[in-house]
């Protein structure tokens, strides 16, 4: 391409030529993110009109989003103002011939069939959205299974009330792909995502974090703090497992038993508290056990060991030692 241009400028303009080449090597130096030029095969830029003669239905999809708002009524520059042809690139040599499968290359597409390369499709977003959320995209888990910025997001139409996104709400978006995670939030107690009370997004950033499983706090206990707040204490009696991960006990999505707990009480406890000679194992002896014959044992009615134990994630109580106030 670079040849072909050389080619083609008069005597006169080859040493701007040659310049403006040589600035282009250094903005792709400079911002390894923006789009690598040429792009589309080196066309050029003709204007949404073109487009939308033969994509009329697109436009008419397209006009009731912020994009379309934003790049005609307000464009605060250059890249704004090619409307369409800031996200699918230049366009004179997609029209040359556009349907013909062997110029595809000719124009960025972001569906699957057409083809183009997925680190070129968010390229083209990321020109524009670099940062602030997206801080930590490259090399999220998102990126690296090689997510395009459209598997979640559709900018040609307005399909939910915030957004952009490709079903109506977050939450139908990522179950798209993550079917094991919409079983968990229907089991029977569960965080009240499906309810509407909260998404996805309240606990994790789609778009890349800092901390494992994409959370947007720092750790699974920052992650809770920032709702359950009571429960960071500071705690005169502090129950270690509580201070250590909240997913000692508790599912983050939903669980069948009571509370999101991952296992039933009182085995929840006994997991850990198995002291033969104490009151925390012999639970199973005989009069112990339900219809083992002597009537239930407290530790396993109602909240069983908490019957006792009710100061669980922690005690503020001189006498809370054993979490009983
Ligand atoms: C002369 C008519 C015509 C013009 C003008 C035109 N297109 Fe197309 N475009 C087509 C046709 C026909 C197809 C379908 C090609 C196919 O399915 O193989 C197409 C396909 C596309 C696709 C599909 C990519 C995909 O993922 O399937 C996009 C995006 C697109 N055009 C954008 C544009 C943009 C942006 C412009 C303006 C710069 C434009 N078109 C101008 C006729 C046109
Ligand atoms: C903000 C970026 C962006 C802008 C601006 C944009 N598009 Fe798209 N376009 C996309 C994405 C992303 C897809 C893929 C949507 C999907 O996954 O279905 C797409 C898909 C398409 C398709 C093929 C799929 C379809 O819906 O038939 C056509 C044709 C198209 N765009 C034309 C246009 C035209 C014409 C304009 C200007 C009026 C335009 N686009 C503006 C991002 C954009
Ligand atoms: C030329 C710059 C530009 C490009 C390229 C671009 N956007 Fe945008 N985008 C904007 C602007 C401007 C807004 C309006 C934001 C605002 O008002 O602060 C916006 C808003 C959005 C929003 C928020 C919508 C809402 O309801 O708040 C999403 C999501 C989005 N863009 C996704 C994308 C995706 C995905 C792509 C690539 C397919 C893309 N954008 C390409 C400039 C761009
Ligand atoms: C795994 C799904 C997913 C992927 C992949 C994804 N997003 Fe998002 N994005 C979301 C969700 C969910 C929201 C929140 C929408 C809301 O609050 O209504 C969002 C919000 C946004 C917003 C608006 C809020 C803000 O940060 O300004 C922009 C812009 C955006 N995404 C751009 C992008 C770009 C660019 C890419 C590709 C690099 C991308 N997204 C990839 C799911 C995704
Ligand atoms: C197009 C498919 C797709 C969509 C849509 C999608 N994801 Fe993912 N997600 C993946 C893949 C692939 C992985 C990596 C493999 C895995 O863990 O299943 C992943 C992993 C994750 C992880 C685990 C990260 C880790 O490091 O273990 C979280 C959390 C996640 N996604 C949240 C979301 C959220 C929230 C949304 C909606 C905003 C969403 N995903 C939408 C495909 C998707
Ligand atoms: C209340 C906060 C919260 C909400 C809401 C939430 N998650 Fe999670 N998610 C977590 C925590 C905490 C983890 C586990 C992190 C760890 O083990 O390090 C997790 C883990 C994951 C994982 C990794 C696999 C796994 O199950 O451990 C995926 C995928 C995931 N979440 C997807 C989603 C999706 C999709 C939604 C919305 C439908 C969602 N999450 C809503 C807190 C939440
Ligand atoms: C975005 C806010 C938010 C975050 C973050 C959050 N929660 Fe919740 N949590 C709620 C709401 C709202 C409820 C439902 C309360 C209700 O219905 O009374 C709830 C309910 C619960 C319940 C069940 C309470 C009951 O009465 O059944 C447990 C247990 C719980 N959360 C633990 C956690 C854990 C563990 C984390 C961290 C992985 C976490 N929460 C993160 C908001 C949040
Ligand atoms: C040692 C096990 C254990 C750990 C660790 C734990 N919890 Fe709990 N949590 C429980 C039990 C058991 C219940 C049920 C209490 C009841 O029924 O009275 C509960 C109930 C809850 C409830 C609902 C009732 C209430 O007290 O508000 C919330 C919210 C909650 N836990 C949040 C958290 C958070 C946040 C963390 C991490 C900081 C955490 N839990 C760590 C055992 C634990
Ligand atoms: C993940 C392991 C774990 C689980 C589950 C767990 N604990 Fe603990 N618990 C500990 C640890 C560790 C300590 C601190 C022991 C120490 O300081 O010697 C502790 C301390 C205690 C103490 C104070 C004991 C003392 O010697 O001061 C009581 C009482 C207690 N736990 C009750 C419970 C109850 C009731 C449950 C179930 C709701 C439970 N624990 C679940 C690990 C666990
Ligand atoms: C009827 C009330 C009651 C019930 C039910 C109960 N505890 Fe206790 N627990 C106590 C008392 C009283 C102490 C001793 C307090 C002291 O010495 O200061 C204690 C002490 C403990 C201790 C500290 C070490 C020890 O053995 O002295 C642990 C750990 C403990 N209980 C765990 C459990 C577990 C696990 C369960 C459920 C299987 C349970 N408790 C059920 C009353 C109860």
């Amino acid at each position: 391409m670079i040849r072909h241009r050389l080619l083609t400028l008069p005597r006169l303009g080859l040493a701007v030529g040659c310049f403006a080449t040589v600035t282009m090597v250094t903005t792709i130096v400079a911002n390894p993110k923006a789009p690598t030029p040429p792009l589309n095969g080196g066309a050029t830029y003709i204007g949404e009109a073109v487009c939308i003669a033969c994509h009329q239905v697109q436009n008419n999809h397209f006009a009731h989003t912020v994009h379309a708002n934003a790049f005609r009524l307000n464009p605060k520059n250059e890249k704004e103002k090619v409307s369409c042809e800031s996200c699918h690139g230049p366009g004179s040599n997609h029209i040359k011939d556009p349907m013909s499968p062997g110029n595809r290359v000719s124009l960025v597409g972001f569906t699957k069939e057409w083809g183009t390369p997925v680190a070129l499709q968010t390229q083209m977003c990321l020109q524009c959205h670099d940062g602030g959320q997206r801080m930590f995209w490259q090399g999220s888990t998102h990126a690296t299974h090689d997510l395009s910025c459209s598997d979640c997001h559709n900018p040609m139409a307005k399909v939910s009330a915030t957004g952009l996104l490709k079903k109506a709400s977050i939450n139908e978006t990522c179950y798209t792909c993550h079917q094991q995670q919409r079983a968990e939030f229907a089991k029977r107690s569960h965080m009240p995502v499906n309810d509407g009370k909260m998404s996805c997004v309240d606990c994790h950033n789609p778009h890349g974090s800092t901390s494992k499983t994409l959370l947007k706090a720092d750790s699974v206990n920052e992650t809770c703090y920032s709702c359950h707040a009571e429960k960071r204490g500071p705690f005169l009696w502090e129950h270690a497992p509580v201070r250590d991960n909240c997913l000692s006990c508790h599912n983050a999505h939903g669980s069948n038993h009571d509370k999101l707990l991952t296992v039933a009480r009182p085995f929840l406890c006994q997991q850990c508290h198995g002291n033969a000679q104490g009151h925390q194992a012999p639970l199973f002896n005989s009069s112990g056990i339900l219809g083992g014959g002597g009537a239930a044992n407290i530790r396993i009615m109602s909240h069983s060991c908490q019957n006792c134990h009710s100061q669980i994630h922690g005690s503020n109580h001189p006498a809370g030692a054993r979490f009983q106030r």
